[in-house]
């Protein structure tokens, strides 16, 4: 079976655009693959967080994996901490990847911009912690959106000079990127992604929000003022609507040919209100669930303890054959 491998940062709640760009497919990727799925606390740490929220959130990141429909029968569900390999891949792929590179990312200039008083070294590396995530268990498929394809190339070309070095060690990734769903926007700026650390909560729906609030944010989602007020697909001049139109597509599966036509005639209001709808009903036995499985920390602790421990089999396998190419000698 090939290997799949994600991640999502246990830092605030997960959007929809999480869901629809990436945890929705892992779902899919079980069956007929070899899965694990992380909560990357150690990425999370790129920014301030407050350490009693970051435990929580990362119970709540578990018990929504599960909700959303990761099993841990089937694939690895686990901590990114829990397993130490990562942070020991991490350095030596630092010696692989060059400033200049991680210079490159548009994800670092991105929150250096925006956060001036932090950009410490981990935020600058933290596309290496990423690659080791992939590359420690020699996954062949990457599941993510859109904004991860850089991280996801430069994955590929430190895999590539360190294979070129010391020989095959490392299996080159490929990003798996959904058609419909990889770039979620956000709701009152459909110019910028969707992301949970906007400073406007009106910009994003998080998958735990009320319905009631679902149904506000997205009834005062930006359309346009085209005149004409037309209901139809370009992103570059109906960002809004467009993005409305994938929020409807992902939601209920129907591709967005075959949405457009349906509203013809029809006003942003009702589009609105089928994509809250849409939206809510799709949620609603998520959050159920959800709810649940939070209640039980002691069940969540077992389900991170098997996952960690599946994980670091193979995470043990891999380091120890790049210690050894790298010349490193092994612990008596
Ligand atoms: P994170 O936590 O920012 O996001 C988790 C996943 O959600 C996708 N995503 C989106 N998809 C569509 N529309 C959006 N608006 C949107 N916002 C986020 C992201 O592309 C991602 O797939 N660096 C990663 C976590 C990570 C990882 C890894 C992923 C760490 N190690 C190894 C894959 C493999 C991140 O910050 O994701």
């Amino acid at each position: 079976k090939p290997i799949v491998l994600s991640g999502a940062q246990p830092s605030g709640g997960l959007t929809i655009g999480n869901y629809f760009g990436a945890i929705r497919n892992w779902i899919t990727l079980q069956q007929d693959h070899e899965c694990l799925f992380m909560l990357v606390d150690l990425h999370a740490i790129t920014v301030r967080q407050e350490p009693a929220l970051l435990r929580e959130r990362t119970f709540d990141g578990m018990a929504l994996y599960l909700a959303c429909g990761l099993d841990p029968q089937q694939s690895s569900v686990f901590v990114q901490s829990h397993v130490p390999e990562h942070a020991q891949l991490a350095w030596i792929l630092n010696c692989y990847t060059q400033m200049g590179e991680l210079n490159r990312m548009t994800q670092f200039k991105d929150k250096s911009q925006k956060n001036v008083n932090n950009i410490n070294v981990g935020l600058f590396g933290y596309p290496v912690l990423m690659a080791a995530d992939v590359l420690l268990y020699q996954a062949n498929k990457v599941p993510v959106g859109n904004d991860q394809k850089q991280h996801l190339e430069l994955t590929r070309d430190i895999a590539t000079r360190f294979n070129n070095l010391h020989g095959d060690t490392f299996v080159v990734p490929d990003p798996f990127i959904p058609e419909v769903g990889a770039r979620i926007m956000s709701l009152q700026e459909p110019e910028k992604k969707m992301s949970k650390s906007d400073d406007n909560p009106n910009n994003f729906v998080l998958m735990l929000e009320e319905p009631k609030k679902i149904e506000k944010k997205i009834k005062r989602a930006m359309t346009d003022s085209d005149e004409q007020a037309r209901i139809y697909f370009d992103q570059q001049e109906k960002a809004g609507v467009s993005n409305l139109l994938t929020l409807l597509s992902c939601a209920t599966g129907e591709s967005v040919e075959s949405l457009v036509p349906q509203y013809e005639d029809k006003m942003y209001g009702h589009l609105k209100k089928d994509v809250a709808d849409a939206v809510v009903s799709m949620l609603t036995p998520i959050q159920q669930r959800y709810k649940e499985l939070r209640e039980d920390e002691t069940a969540l602790t077992q389900i991170m303890a098997v996952g960690a421990e599946k994980a670091s089999a193979i995470a043990s396998e891999t380091l120890k054959t790049v210690y050894e190419r790298v010349g490193l000698v092994a612990r008596p």
